[in-house]
C-alpha cells in the first residue's frame, strides 16, 4: 500500500516522465540529421561501455507503443527535448522540415492520447559545427539558438503550449567544459565552466524574447538542475567550497535568469568576458521553472580543482546505482527556499528518478523495489512542499524508458520501462505500476 496517492497534491498536477532527444531516439542518420557533440565524443571512445546512441530505444520510430505507455500508465504530461542538430543539420542556416516532422507526429499522438507536450529546446545536442566555432565558449551560438527557437516554435507552437529553453545548464558547463566528462570534453576548468554557464544563459535570453515577440499565450521556461550545497564538515574551509559551490552550481543559472544576477562570488573570475547590459539579457520573466533533482551536494575544499572544490562524504547510508546519495528531504528545502527567497515561482518537478542495477525475475518483469522507494519518498516531500504552500505544479520523472546515459553509455538504467537494447522490447518495471497507481488515487 503506498503512501501517497494523487489526492495528496495540488489539482491539475501534471503526473508523467521526461526523456531527452540524444538518450532515447536513435536514428541518427535519419531525414537528414547533422551530427552533434555527442556523435563526435562517442566516436572518439568516450563513452564507458563502448556503446553508442545509434540505437539507444530507436523511439524515432517506437514512439507510438511510448505514447501509448504513457497513456496506459494515466500520464498527462511529457517532457520531451527537440534535437537541434535535426532541425539545423549545420546548427544554422536552412531549416530542416523533415527533422520537425517528426516531432510534429509525436505532438499530435501525445494530444490524442490526452498528454500534455512540454517542450525542451537543448538537452546537450550542441551542432557539431556550432562547437567547431567555439560552441557555449563564445558569443556566436547566441543568434543560433534564438533562430532555432523562433523556427520550432512557428512549427509546433499552434499545439505544444510548454516551451523550456534549455536542460541544465550547469551540468553542461561543468562536465562539457570544465571537467570534461561529458562532451564537448574540454578540461578548462573554471574559466570553461563560467564562459559555458554565461552564454548559455545569454542564448537562453535571447530564445525567450524571441518566442516571446512571436507568440502570445504560451508558458516559457526552462530546467535547472538545483542540488542544495552543504559542507561536509564544520571546518570552515569546507564551508568556503560549500557556498562556492552553491554559487556555480546554483546561483548563476537560477539567479541569471531569476534576477539577472552574477553571483557576486564569481563577479570578478566573470568580469572579462561579461559585458555591459549583459545582466539584464540574461533575467526574463518566465512562467515556469522545470526542476531535476538528484541529491544534495556535500562539498569539501579539494585544492587544484577548480574552485578549489570537490565532492565530499555525504554521511549518507543509501546510494543509487550511479553511488549518488539518497536525500529526498533535500527536495523539500529546495522547493521551500524557492518560495521563501525566489518569490514561489511556479515550478514542478522535471527530473527525478535512480538508476538501479536492475535484475529482469524469472516471470520477466524487474521487480525495482528501490527506484519504487525512491520516488515514493521524493512524492512525499513534494507533497509535504505543496502543503507548506511551496508553488509546486508536476511531478515528472526521469526517465521514461532505460535510455543512453550519457558517459555511462547503455550501462545505468534509469527507467521506469526496461528496454531491451537488441530487440527494443519495452516491459514495465514495478515502478511504472507504481506511478501509474499513485496516479490513480485513493479511490483505487
Ligand atoms: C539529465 C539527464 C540524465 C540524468 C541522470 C540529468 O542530469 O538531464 O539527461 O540522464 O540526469 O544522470
Amino acid at each position: 500500500m503506498s503512501r501517497i496517492s494523487s489526492a495528496d497534491f495540488p489539482p491539475d498536477f501534471l503526473w508523467g516522465a521526461s526523456t531527452s532527444s540524444y538518450q532515447i531516439e536513435g536514428a541518427l542518420d535519419a531525414d537528414g540529421r547533422g551530427p552533434c557533440v555527442w556523435d563526435t565524443f562517442a566516436a572518439a571512445g568516450k563513452i564507458q561501455d563502448g556503446s553508442t546512441a545509434a540505437g539507444a530505444c530507436d523511439h524515432y520510430h517506437r514512439w507510438r507503443e511510448d505514447v501509448l505507455l504513457m497513456q496506459q500508465a494515466r500520464f498527462n504530461a511529457y517532457r520531451f527535448s527537440i534535437a537541434w542538430p535535426r532541425v539545423f543539420p549545420t546548427g544554422r542556416g536552412a531549416v530542416n522540415e523533415r527533422g520537425l516532422d517528426f516531432y510534429d507526429r509525436l505532438v499530435d499522438g501525445l494530444l490524442a492520447a490526452g498528454i500534455r507536450p512540454m517542450a525542451c529546446l537543448y538537452h546537450w545536442d550542441l551542432p557539431q559545427p556550432l562547437e567547431d566555432r567555439g560552441g557555449w565558449l563564445g558569443r556566436e551560438v547566441i543568434g543560433p539558438f534564438a533562430d532555432y527557437a523562433v523556427a520550432v516554435t512557428r512549427r509546433l507552437a499552434d499545439r505544444v503550449k510548454d516551451w523550456m529553453m534549455l536542460n541544465e545548464p550547469n551540468v553542461v558547463a561543468i562536465f562539457g567544459y570544465g571537467l570534461g566528462d561529458h562532451a564537448p570534453g574540454h578540461t578548462l576548468g573554471e574559466v570553461g565552466i563560467l564562459k559555458a554557464l554565461h552564454h548559455q544563459n545569454l542564448a537562453q535570453g535571447a530564445a525567450l524574447r524571441a518566442i516571446a515577440a512571436a507568440h502570445n499565450g504560451l508558458t516559457l521556461g526552462t530546467v535547472l538542475n538545483l542540488s542544495p550545497a552543504r559542507p561536509s564538515s564544520d571546518r570552515a574551509e569546507d564551508a568556503a567550497a560549500a557556498a562556492m559551490w552553491d554559487a556555480v552550481w546554483n546561483r548563476t543559472s537560477l539567479d541569471g535568469v531569476l534576477r539577472g544576477r552574477i553571483p557576486p562570488l564569481l563577479a570578478e573570475r566573470m568580469a572579462g568576458f561579461v559585458l555591459p547590459g549583459d545582466e539584464a539579457a540574461i533575467r526574463f520573466p518566465i512562467d515556469l521553472l522545470g526542476i531535476n533533482y538528484y541529491s544534495r551536494s556535500t562539498m569539501q575544499e579539494v585544492k587544484g580543482r577548480p574552485f578549489d572544490v570537490g565532492w565530499g562524504d555525504p554521511h549518507c547510508d543509501r546510494f543509487t546505482g550511479m553511488g549518488w546519495p539518497v536525500q529526498p528531504d533535500g527536495l523539500y528545502d529546495l522547493l521551500l527556499e524557492l518560495k521563501t527567497a525566489y518569490g514561489n515561482p511556479a515550478t514542478y518537478i522535471a527530473e527525478n528518478g535512480a538508476a538501479y542495477d536492475d535484475q529482469v525475475a524469472a516471470d520477466g518483469v524487474v521487480h525495482d523495489a528501490e527506484r519504487v522507494r525512491f520516488i515514493e519518498d521524493h512524492l512525499l516531500e513534494v507533497a509535504r512542499a505543496a502543503r507548506d504552500g511551496c508553488n509546486v505544479t508536476g511531478y515528472l520523472c526521469w526517465s521514461l524508458l532505460d535510455n543512453f546515459e550519457w558517459a555511462f553509455g547503455l550501462s545505468k538504467r534509469f527507467g521506469i520501462v526496461r528496454v531491451d537494447y537488441d530487440t527494443f522490447e519495452r516491459t514495465p518495471k514495478d515502478s511504472y505500476r507504481f506511478i501509474s497507481e499513485v496516479i490513480r488515487g485513493r479511490e483505487s
